[in-house]
């Protein structure tokens, strides 16, 4: 088989999965791109503030690098950080090369400013909708390549292979249809889990299967208990939960509780542009404390016309509301936003398992640690999925290191019952209530109570049957919720009541593994 004739299976449409294939394609190979909704519809097309880069001539690499270390609240992989922060500019060019339309001040692409970032290095497109600029260019680039991208097909299981192939057995979105593909390379760039929560940023597609489907077929993941939630998300009660990009922070907008008051500063010396974790709890302690369900960002003090020509989407979502922010106050609240943990890789997309790679937000190389600073994970697309076209045409062997924390978690059997629309909506409720911004033992243990009495229901009877999305839901929510439980600390995004402080003891990642059935999920040293 020539090169050539290697037939890489991309599954999912955001900024990984275009931009690999499109890589790929340039390398001489023929992939194929496969995507569960339309080919335009992921989470890279609602992102808002924009994509990080060091191309400022006040700022290098080094500083963005210090910045991505500082956010990750101590565990950051570093190897990954610095190949982030470093290959960044290049891989911005390639997206100019594309015809990414980056908004430009006299000519040069305009830069701003986002929380614990202490340089303006934010490139945005269509003021606050650079995800959207992004997803259309690539997406025409890719069928003008003449690329095979099929829509409403999902992913249903992997079946390792050989060493650098694994069988992929797809079906249309409906689970019929099924058909067994390739053995060759597989690319998991399936996104998130955002919208397995009932307040979410996401977009309905993140519903998380690829670490369900790449754990049940055995592989390595890492830190699921990290979730990130975006402190301002729209509220009102019916309104769709849009996300209020951090970028408006960044241009001076500010953060009031119910009674008027500013309030951010007495919780951080870098009061709104605090590192996101930090404003999202300071966020929900205040709606805690008011009991009115939201507080308000205040950006009346901006230029009007600033306002207008920098966040057109956001002021014609708030005019659909009867709302204009440069005179209206707008009621937000935090919102599951991005899942940090996921497919452990390497810094080549590599997962532990042969054949199986994975890159954007459903792969964790480490490079966010505890904690994702704003608008690096459209460029952890880019510059990993770079990573993964090269060694789509040269593969080598490698892989993730075992953390010496590592869980083995068993999955049983079930009933295989048809799946219902009711126990998702259970699972978004848990997801949100017991293992949300804040979490402690007495909930979480609630919260897997309730996703193993959902999985006893609707896990498949049999080993060759194929779990359906409900199944893939629970499992998803067990591995997040054991994870939450496991870390007995406070970090980044992880907050537990019952352990509020940092402990050295857990200055390290997280593994979860697929145990043998009827095994005890418990820690196992373990070093390759
Ligand atoms: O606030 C935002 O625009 C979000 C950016 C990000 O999550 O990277």
């Amino acid at each position: 088989m020539t090169e050539a004739d290697r037939r890489p299976l991309i599954i999912g449409s955001g900024i990984a999965g275009l931009y690999v294939a499109l890589r790929a394609r340039e390398l001489g190979l023929r992939p194929t791109l496969v995507t569960k909704a339309r080919l335009e519809e992921s989470n890279t097309r609602y992102a808002q503030g924009g994509i990080a880069a060091a191309i400022g001539p006040d700022d290098s690499p080094a500083l963005h690098l210090e910045d991505t270390v500082a956010a990750g609240d101590g565990i950051v992989d570093l190897a990954a950080a610095r190949i982030l922060t470093f290959e960044a500019p290049a891989r911005i060019a390639d997206l100019v090369r594309y015809g990414v339309p980056f908004d430009t001040v006299n000519g040069q692409i305009a830069l701003g400013r986002e929380a614990a970032h202490h340089r303006a290095r934010i490139l945005h497109a269509g003021g606050d909708s650079t995800g959207y600029q992004i997803e259309e260019a690539l997406k025409h680039r890719v069928l003008d390549a003449g690329i095979e991208a099929r829509e409403r097909t999902i992913l249903r299981a992997i079946r390792p292979g050989r060493r650098d192939g694994a069988v992929a057995v797809l079906s249309d979105a409906d689970g019929r249809g099924v058909e067994y593909l390739n053995p060759g390379p597989i690319v998991l760039a399936t996104g998130g889990t955002g919208s397995l929560y009932r307040q979410s940023s996401n977009p309905s597609v993140a519903t998380g299967e690829g670490v369900a489907i790449a754990f049940r077929a055995g592989a390595l993941l890492d830190d699921m208990e990290f979730i990130q939630f975006h402190p301002t998300v729209f509220w009102r009660p019916g309104a769709p939960r849009f996300l209020i990009t951090e970028a408006l922070r960044g241009e001076g907008a500010i953060l009031r509780n119910e009674a008027g008051d500013r309030f951010m500063p007495s919780y951080h010396p870098d009061a709104e542009l605090a590192p996101r974790d930090v404003v999202a709890r300071a966020i929900e302690r205040e709606i805690r404390r008011s009991q009115c369900g939201t507080v308000f960002l205040d950006a009346t003090a901006l230029p009007r016309d600033r306002l207008f020509t920098r966040f057109p989407s956001i002021v014609r979502f708030l005019a659909t509301y009867g709302l204009d922010p440069s005179r209206d106050r707008i009621p937000v609240a935090p919102a599951a936003h991005f899942m940090i943990g996921g497919v452990s890789t390497d810094v080549e997309g590599r997962s532990s398992l042969p054949g199986l790679y994975a890159c954007g937000e459903v792969a964790s190389t480490g490079v966010h640690g505890a904690n994702r600073l704003g608008s690096n994970s459209l460029l952890e697309g880019l510059v990993f999925g770079e990573r993964v076209a090269r060694q789509l045409l040269h593969p080598a062997a490698g892989g993730p290191t075992e953390p010496a924390r590592t869980l083995a978690i068993p999955l049983s059997p079930g009933e295989g019952r048809a799946e219902e629309a009711e126990p998702l909506e259970r699972i978004r409720d848990t997801l949100w209530e017991e293992v949300g911004i804040v979490r402690y033992a007495g909930g979480l243990r609630a919260a897997l109570g309730t996703f193993e009495s959902i999985a006893a229901a609707v896990e498949p009877a049999g080993a060759d049957d194929l779990p359906g999305p409900l199944a893939n839901a629970a499992l998803t929510g067990r591995l997040i919720a054991r994870a939450a439980l496991a870390r007995t600390e406070s970090r980044g995004a992880h907050f537990r009541s019952d352990y509020p402080k940092r402990r050295p003891a857990w200055n390290s990642h997280l593994g979860l593994r697929r145990g043998p059935p009827g095994a005890a999920a418990r820690g196992a040293a373990r070093k390759r």
